[in-house]
């Protein structure tokens, strides 16, 4: 690789804010936004109801629920340096689509409500970023609250999320006594605008870094502004003997969080943790496939899709697969193999994708996410090579938890309904199972929502009407056996529970998860997995 091209993987930080709903991963968002300069003027209600294209939320059920399903990807520079910014679905049922997205990032920023800590979601998250072993900053937000006492946070953290805490910034009184932050890397302190005015870029570069003394002399002027110092003060103290002390090597490790405090709504502690991110997180490394690890600095161009969004825009009737580069470089008209059919395409048109709006690409390199349109060829989970043939591991399709059976309204629509439902399930959306035994078509899905929204899409994309019914079916499993006569024996006895998915893999199904388990026990030979690769 050139050396101009390595220095521009060293230059890319890639990653996505996960968080449970309401902590304030929008408003969070819409400030980094705003430092990247992406936007100019901050108000979550200007962007939520007038400048849709930065929203995700192109789709109508997210407008008319208020919740983000779909995904964008936001690509801008700081500095030198180049950010994609992945957005997550904030709605749990829509976690399947969250749990892909933190296979494309090389690192996490988590949000915490300082007045909740930490939350259902929250907790559940931080397994799959476990199991990904991403490294993870920690924000904890809404400290203009009075709230949670920090070192109980703090606790609660390591606790919870099962990782220790390495505080980078200390809040100086909370709520409305809240003074400002201080930062121990370079013993500094933030001071809080007084009048909580949306500070811009500039404006809070100019406030950042006073002498701590010389600010409070001004700011604390009352006596009981000076007792909150000496809690600081006592505080300071603890949490150096307590908490580690920051290391980039158990950051990256995933030993240790460094953990902020602030308030996204007011602008506080936004820019020392970003500059902190900047300078501290990783850029785009290795990932590892079925043959071997794959360098982001190798010549070679790689990189695998993660997600698929269809009809983004219904009046082209387009689909378009998000792809993360892995390795080398990409440009306009490169060739590059799918491994899965080893067919070859020329890719001449890759486009970035903020919200609807999209921007061509020329160049993109390792952690650059591209989008590439597409007919129905492309998968997720899908690795483009230039000719090796790899395929990229860890991105999984997981058990769904809900079932449905699916019929029509016209049955004259059946051929609609096929290419709607085989479209809804490359995008990852829905997973469709037909029992052997039977001609129903049963969908599962991880949250309960996303049949509103397969039911929805089909009617306004594909003007099919479907009845959804419930199904007594808890749970599916994968099923697996290298010896071909004891599977055989298995269907033959089972076939009843038995169905295919959308890509002919043999699942059972279960009513309960008292018969699931007995199955399991029963067949020792025959390997059921909670899920299975793309
Ligand atoms: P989410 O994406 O994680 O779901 O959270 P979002 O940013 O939408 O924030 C949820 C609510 O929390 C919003 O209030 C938002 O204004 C508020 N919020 C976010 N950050 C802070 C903060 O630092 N301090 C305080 N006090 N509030 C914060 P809302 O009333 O639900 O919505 P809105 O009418 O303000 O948009």
């Amino acid at each position: 690789m050139l050396k101009r091209d390595f220095s521009e993987i060293k230059k890319r930080k890639t990653f996505a804010i996960i968080s449970h709903p309401d902590s304030g991963k929008t408003t969070i968002t819409e400030k980094i936004l705003l430092l990247g300069n992406i936007i100019r003027c901050s108000s979550i209600n200007r962007i939520k109801k007038s400048n849709k294209n930065l929203k995700s939320d192109w789709m109508k059920i997210e407008q008319e629920r208020g919740i983000t399903v779909t995904t964008s990807v936001v690509q801008f520079f700081y500095g030198k340096h180049v950010i994609n910014l992945l957005d997550t679905p904030g709605h749990e049922d829509f976690s399947e689509d969250t749990y892909r997205i933190l296979t494309a990032v090389d690192f996490c920023l988590i949000i915490i409500d300082s007045s909740k800590g930490v939350e259902d979601r929250t907790k559940k998250l931080m397994e799959v970023v476990s199991l990904h072993n991403i490294p993870i900053l920690t924000f904890i937000n809404k400290i203009d609250r009075e709230g949670i006492s920090t070192i109980f946070l703090l606790d609660q953290i390591e606790k919870e999320l099962e990782i220790f805490c390495s505080p980078i910034v200390w809040p100086l009184g909370r709520g409305g006594s809240l003074k400002g932050i201080y930062n121990f890397q370079n013993s500094s302190f933030i001071s809080r605008n007084i009048k909580g005015s949306i500070l811009t870029n500039e404006k809070q570069k100019k406030l950042e870094f006073i002498n701590i003394e010389e600010s409070l002399k001004s700011i604390l002027k009352k006596k009981f502004e000076f007792d909150i110092f000496l809690d600081f003060k006592k505080e300071l103290k603890l949490v150096k003997k307590k908490y580690f002390s920051f290391s980039v090597d158990n950051f990256l490790d995933g030993i240790i969080t460094p953990v902020f405090f602030g308030s996204a709504l007011h602008s506080i502690g936004i820019a020392p943790m970003f500059d902190f991110l900047i300078k501290y997180a990783p850029t785009p490394k290795k990932k590892k496939s079925d043959v071997r690890i794959v360098f982001s600095n190798e010549k070679k161009f790689s990189g695998f899709v993660f997600k698929i969004q269809a009809n983004m825009d219904l009046r082209h009737r387009d689909r378009i697969a998000f792809l993360r580069i892995v390795s080398g470089k990409y440009f306009s008209g490169i060739k590059l193999k799918q491994t899965r059919t080893g067919k070859f395409f020329i890719i001449r048109k890759a486009i970035y994708c903020l919200g609807n709006e999209r921007k061509i690409v020329n160049k993109a390199y390792p952690g650059d996410i591209i989008g590439i349109c597409n007919n129905n060829s492309i998968k997720i989970g899908d690795t483009f090579t230039e000719g090796e043939q790899i395929k990229f591991l860890g991105i999984p399709n997981f058990s769904p938890e809900f079932f449905c059976s699916v019929s029509l309204k016209n049955p004259m629509k059946k051929k609609q309904l096929s290419k709607g439902l085989t479209q809804m399930f490359e995008e990852g959306a829905i997973q469709i199972f037909k029992p052997i035994v039977s001609n129903c078509i049963i969908l599962g899905a991880v949250g309960k929502l996303q049949f509103d929204v397969i039911s929805r899409r089909l009617q306004i994309e594909y003007q099919v009407e479907i009845v959804l019914k419930k199904v007594n079916i808890v749970a599916i499993r994968w099923v697996f056996c290298n010896d071909i006569k004891k599977l055989r024996f298995f269907k033959n006895n089972n076939s009843m529970q038995l169905a295919f998915d959308n890509e002919d893999y043999l699942v059972y199904i279960a009513t309960s998860l008292f018969e699931l388990k007995m199955i399991v026990n029963k067949n020792p030979n025959i390997i059921f997995k909670k899920f299975r690769e793309c």
